[in-house]
């Protein structure tokens, strides 16, 4: 489809740059454009508003292909889930499913998520630190597959809870610490989440006595937004030390690339690292997981916003009708994005701009130093690679509404979220306004 993409980019834009980093099914139309899976970015705009979450739904689905089919033919005993943090949409949910990918779930609105999307409750996986007894039994009711163990007072509540038998892994800490963001990085010494090694064991005991608690395996996750393969292989090794089981979840955490200067590994690199250190340490006959969700969905997103105010004040600043309260990465784990002016992309890129949202935070700035043309007001603003954590955080900020999504394929779109509303956000606040 990319056949817009091999011309050679106009002069003064960085847009040959940019194919790497947009969705893999964009292009540019005839009036010089952004398209998303075939679609032009003012039509999106015009039909379904901004700020807009535009997914390429063919991206999606072939980038699981790449996951499942990449990991099968290295350790056919193997299983791909989806980490549904990163992007918890029924619309997603339903892609994971139809893909073949098992999913999992942090919490019991996830959970709910993905059962009402129509995932098969086998192929869930629910994680956390602090489930509680209302979650749990929402998820053992449900028929979860396989629920995963943080903690000994998890095994208590589940001792009261189950009455037959559940497939559990244990979360163990495999003591990698990621290079990542602190706020990011959750396989070190002191992280809150799974046990040390040695704890893990007694737990794991515990597990092996009761009649109920099919035990199968440990899970890791060390961090996410890692660039550096060798710390995966590190982790399965670590890992390997607490035992032989039929099972083991080795997490998510591949890193992306997000600016023109950032280099990523590619999903199948990653592959080879992990499988490499598992033929090395792990039982041939077990069986590998990996939860990938950055990685599985960042790059087919961009975020579509309108520019609403260029004040030019010796810096210049170019506003959109977005901010932090759609784009939280940014201030959470200091995450940088590209972007580009998306209905104007041929024109020489000829300043660089302070692209900020409309937030009352000075840290609501998009990118410092964002190469553009002059930006006009009505114009389009595409930020890139949003597809991972950017729906997952967004929130009501300023009475922010959270932004609509849409799924883009051969020329078609189709909403998949709505845009919340005004009476979306008065709803919750009912008993104040003395409303049943
Ligand atoms: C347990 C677990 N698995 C998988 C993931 C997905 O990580 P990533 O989106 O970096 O692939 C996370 C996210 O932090 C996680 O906590």
């Amino acid at each position: 489809m990319n056949d817009q993409t091999q011309r050679p980019a106009p002069e003064g834009t960085r847009l040959g740059e940019m194919w790497d980093i947009l969705p893999e099914h964009s292009g540019r139309s005839e009036r010089g454009e952004l398209t998303i899976g075939g679609v032009d970015v003012s039509t999106l705009a015009d039909t379904y508003g901004t700020p807009l979450f535009v997914m390429d739904e063919a991206g999606l689905r072939k980038q699981a292909r790449r996951f499942i089919d990449g990991l099968r033919e290295r350790w056919p005993n193997s299983q791909v889930m989806f980490a549904s943090k990163s992007l918890p949409a029924v619309g997603m949910y339903r892609l994971a499913q139809e893909e073949g990918l098992s999913v999992d779930v942090a919490g019991g609105g996830e959970l709910k998520l993905a059962l009402a999307a129509g995932v098969d409750p086998e192929r869930l996986h629910f994680h956390g630190n602090a489930k509680t007894d209302a979650e749990l039994t929402i998820a053992l009711d449900a028929g979860i597959g396989t629920i995963i163990v943080d903690n000994e007072d998890e095994l208590d509540r589940l001792e009261r809870l189950l009455e037959r038998p559940q497939k559990l892994l244990l979360r163990v800490i495999p003591g990698v610490e990621a290079e990542t963001h602190a706020s990011q990085a959750t396989g070190g010494a002191k992280s809150k989440f799974g046990l040390p090694m040695d704890q893990a064991k007694r737990a794991i005991a515990r597990m092996q006595a009761h009649p109920f608690m099919d035990f199968e395996g440990v899970h890791l996750h060390i961090g996410s937004q890692i660039l550096n393969t060798r710390q995966f292989a590190e982790a399965v090794e670590n890992i390997s030390s607490v035992g032989e089981f039929h099972t083991y979840d080795v997490g998510g955490g591949l890193g992306i690339k997000y600016t023109y200067d950032e280099q990523n590994p590619s999903v199948e690199e990653y592959l080879d690292a992990i499988v490499a250190a598992a033929r090395e340490h792990l039982p041939a006959d077990a069986r590998i997981m990996i939860e990938p969700g950055r990685s599985m969905v960042a790059r087919s997103g961009i975020t579509l916003y309108r520019v609403v105010s260029v004040k030019r004040t010796g810096e210049v600043f170019v506003a959109v009708d977005g901010g932090l309260a759609d784009m939280m990465d940014i201030a959470l784990t200091d995450q940088r994005y590209e972007a580009l002016l998306a209905n104007r992309i041929d024109e020489p890129w000829t300043e660089n701009v302070q692209l900020v949202g409309r937030q009352c935070e000075s840290g609501d700035l998009f990118i410092d130093g964002a190469p553009m043309p002059e930006a006009k007001v009505g114009d389009l603003v595409a930020l890139t690679a949003t597809g991972a954590y950017s729906y997952t955080l967004a929130n009501n900020y300023n009475g922010a509404l959270k932004p609509a999504m849409v799924f883009v394929q051969d020329g078609e779109a189709r909403l998949v979220a709505r845009r919340e509303t005004y009476d979306d956000l008065l709803a919750t606040h009912a008993p104040a306004l003395g409303e049943a």
